[in-house]
């Protein structure tokens, strides 16, 4: 029977915390979310690794601490990593989830955020669930924990093709008008454009102007799973402050998701990792297509 039910994440509602700094705190965070699933499957129990965090340094080869020896048997095995991309480190923190409406094996999700000069950052939380087997999530983070590292370059390089999209260093105002909607602009004497976009079928993108000087950040996220569920796409959003003309149009819009769905590097050790954070007819892209080249070929 299908019906209209909820799924509680208790980690991957990592992705619901404003703040992607407080790890700790956000996982003790529970979210809802409205979706429509069919439930297939009871629960099983397998055993996860628990009451476990560390700190890290890219530098370092990392290894679970020996002192992590609790064992809990749950429904689902979580692990969570922040990753501070500038400043090479990390802290982990393995949990376990025992939600009794298990609808994916697998599910990944990140939250994501850059920001710009004067202080540069580039933060990415991770948030993996698994229901597979045994200690599922430590394999996983022994696995792919090189590769998370390893993305550094790929981030920068992300950041860098965000920053020439929608980023200008001047101290003296560079907006002057903003996107209101997809077709129309209005004047932003001395402000900031706004934009913000989230998935699902029916995906909404908002467009502003404000009058405040915030600082041009980005932030983004993502949540796949395997098997797909309806709710996934969802979840995805992507939002920015930009301080270049009119760079809250529809097309840099557009351009930045490409760019973050082709770069984010996310794995869910099956086949459906596949971003489409793009909606939208391609003939959009064509305007920023050239810095776009620049930095995806
Ligand atoms: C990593 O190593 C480099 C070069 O040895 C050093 O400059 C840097 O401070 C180290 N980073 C951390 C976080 O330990
Ligand atoms: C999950 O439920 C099982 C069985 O009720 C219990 O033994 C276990 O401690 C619970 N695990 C967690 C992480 O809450
Ligand atoms: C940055 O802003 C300055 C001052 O408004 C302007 O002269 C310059 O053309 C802008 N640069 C870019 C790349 O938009
Ligand atoms: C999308 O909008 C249409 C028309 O408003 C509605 O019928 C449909 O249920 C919506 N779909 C979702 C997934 O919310
Ligand atoms: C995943 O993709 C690879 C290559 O496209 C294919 O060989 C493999 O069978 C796929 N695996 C699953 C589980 O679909």
């Amino acid at each position: 029977m299908l019906h209209r039910g909820r799924i509680s994440f208790a980690l991957l509602t990592l992705a619901f915390a404003t703040s992607i700094i407080d790890t700790k705190n956000a996982l003790r965070r529970t979210s809802m979310i409205d979706t429509k699933y069919h439930q297939t499957k009871s629960v099983e129990m397998i055993r996860c690794l628990v009451n476990c965090d560390a700190d890290f340094s890219f530098n370092d080869s990392v290894i679970i601490p020996a002192s992590c020896r609790t064992y809990s048997n749950a429904g689902r095995c979580g692990v969570s990593f922040e990753m501070d991309y500038v400043r090479k480190t990390g802290s982990i923190s393995f949990a376990a989830d025992n939600a009794t409406d298990i609808v994916f094996e697998t599910g990944l999700l990140v939250d994501a955020r850059f920001s710009f000069e004067p202080n540069v950052e580039r933060k990415a939380l991770w948030s993996y669930e698994c229901a597979t087997d045994n200690d599922c999530a430590t394999k996983y983070f022994q696995k792919h924990i090189s590769h998370y590292i390893g993305l550094t370059e790929q981030l920068e390089t992300l950041q860098n093709l965000m920053s020439s999209l929608l980023y200008n260093d001047s101290n003296l105002p560079t907006v002057h008008q903003c996107y209101r909607d997809r077709d129309t602009f209005e004047d932003c004497q001395s402000g900031i454009c706004t934009y913000s976009w989230v998935g699902g079928d029916n995906s909404t993108t908002n467009y502003a102007c404000e009058p405040a000087k915030v600082p041009v950040n980005v932030y983004y996220q993502i949540f796949r799973t395997d098997p797909t569920i309806p709710a996934s796409p969802m979840l995805d959003e992507v939002r920015y402050v930009c301080n270049t003309n009119k760079c809250n149009s529809f097309e840099y819009g557009v351009g930045i998701r490409l760019a973050i769905a082709t770069k984010w590097g996310g794995i869910l050790d099956t086949n459906s990792t596949a971003t489409n954070l793009i909606t939208g007819p391609r003939y959009a892209l064509l305007s920023v297509s050239v810095i776009l080249m620049k930095f995806l070929c």
